[in-house]
């Protein structure tokens, strides 16, 4: 079974509410019906009732069952508002503002998951990765032990003899810009647990990259993913972790032998922590581009799930994204 269909059958055993903030647009319609369909979870849609159904129409889709929620005339939208008041004051948001805020789609959906009203949300379809990201990092915060949001790519590489079954698991490729030791720790303590919760991995096995393995080159850089593999042991001392390493240490047996002899980690990584946000970006899209890996993105450390899709998306990768996060929910 595929990694995906392994989450798919996991979501469906625990169906989970998911609220869709992009309900006009079809790809997002579309996939609600298929979610539906599917089982994985309890799709809600947010937008105008009237232009959600004409889309459906338009693309023939069958949207009977799917909750449609109009923010601008919901009678929870002055509940949120209070909600998003209280939260936000102290950062100098008005009461005023504070209601019409509540009404964009975006942070509605966002306070129906900090609420408890939804489980989950998946947007970026029409919205940027910082529309979605910014909002849920000021209304939904991190996971108790977590002060980082970060992210994790689930690469399904063509090669089986990598990762764990050719699956590996990278992080971080789209939020944190250039972390501290501190935050690279965090990373890879979020992204050991992705690769649990979403891949079913029993064992993550975590590298943190570098140019360098085990001292081979002297640098500030080096000695910053140093630092944060002391602090990720201190953080999870039970988590078979390891670095400085270059990216063939980690992935190839005889490499791995030769660079970092009695790594618990070397030549059979299956998670791999970039030391920054270029180095990550870039590796993701050469393993898929070059590499032609299937992958799969998810936002970690959030204290309820929250997805970002891209705006290229298809209507599988929207369904998928739902399921991930029906997953995350339920973790
Ligand atoms: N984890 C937890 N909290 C965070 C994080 C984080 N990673 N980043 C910011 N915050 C908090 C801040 O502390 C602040 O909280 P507060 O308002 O309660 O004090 C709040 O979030 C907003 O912080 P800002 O600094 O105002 O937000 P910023 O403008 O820096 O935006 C963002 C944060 C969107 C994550 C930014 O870091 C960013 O743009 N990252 C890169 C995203 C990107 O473009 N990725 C690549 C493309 S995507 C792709 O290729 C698939």
């Amino acid at each position: 079974m595929s990694m995906i269909e392994h989450v798919w059958n996991k979501a469906r055993m625990n169906k989970k509410c998911i609220v869709l903030p992009e309900g006009e647009e079809p790809r997002t319609v579309q996939a609600a019906a298929k979610v539906r369909d599917e089982g994985i979870a309890k799709p809600v849609l947010l937008g105008n009732p009237d232009v959600i159904r004409s889309v459906a129409e338009k693309t023939g889709t069958d949207i009977a069952g799917i909750d449609l929620i109009n923010p601008s005339d919901s009678p929870k939208a002055s509940d949120y508002a209070d909600a998003l008041f209280e939260l936000r004051r102290a950062k100098g948001l008005s009461r005023e503002d504070a209601a019409i805020l509540a009404l964009d789609p975006m942070y509605y959906g966002i306070l129906m998951v900090k609420l408890g009203d939804a489980d989950g949300l998946v947007s970026g379809a029409v919205h940027s990765t910082g529309d979605m990201l910014r909002p849920a990092l000021q209304i939904i915060k991190t996971k108790p032990g977590i002060h980082i949001v970060s992210s994790s790519f689930l690469m399904n590489c063509p090669n089986p003899d990598l990762g764990q079954n050719g699956l590996l698991i990278y992080a971080d490729c789209v939020v944190v810009p250039c972390p501290t030791a501190e935050e690279l720790a965090q990373i890879a303590v979020s992204a050991a647990e992705t690769a649990r919760v979403l891949c079913g991995i029993e064992e993550p096995r975590v590298a943190l990259l570098s140019f360098s393995t085990k001292g081979s080159a002297k640098h500030e850089l080096v000695d910053k993913v140093r630092c944060a593999v002391e602090i990720a042991h201190e953080m999870a001392p039970e988590l078979l972790l390891d670095g400085e390493m270059q990216l063939d240490a980690a992935l190839i047996p005889e490499v791995g032998t030769l660079k970092a002899p009695g790594s618990p980690v070397a030549g059979r990584a299956n998670v791999l922590v970039f030391p920054d946000l270029q180095a990550g970006n870039i590796g993701y899209k050469i393993t898929q581009r070059i590499g032609g890996a299937e992958c799969y993105a998810v936002l970690q450390g959030l204290a309820k799930p929250c997805n970002d899709l891209s705006r290229g998306c298809s209507v599988q990768d929207i369904v998928n994204t739902v399921a991930l996060t029906a997953v995350q929910a339920g973790a």
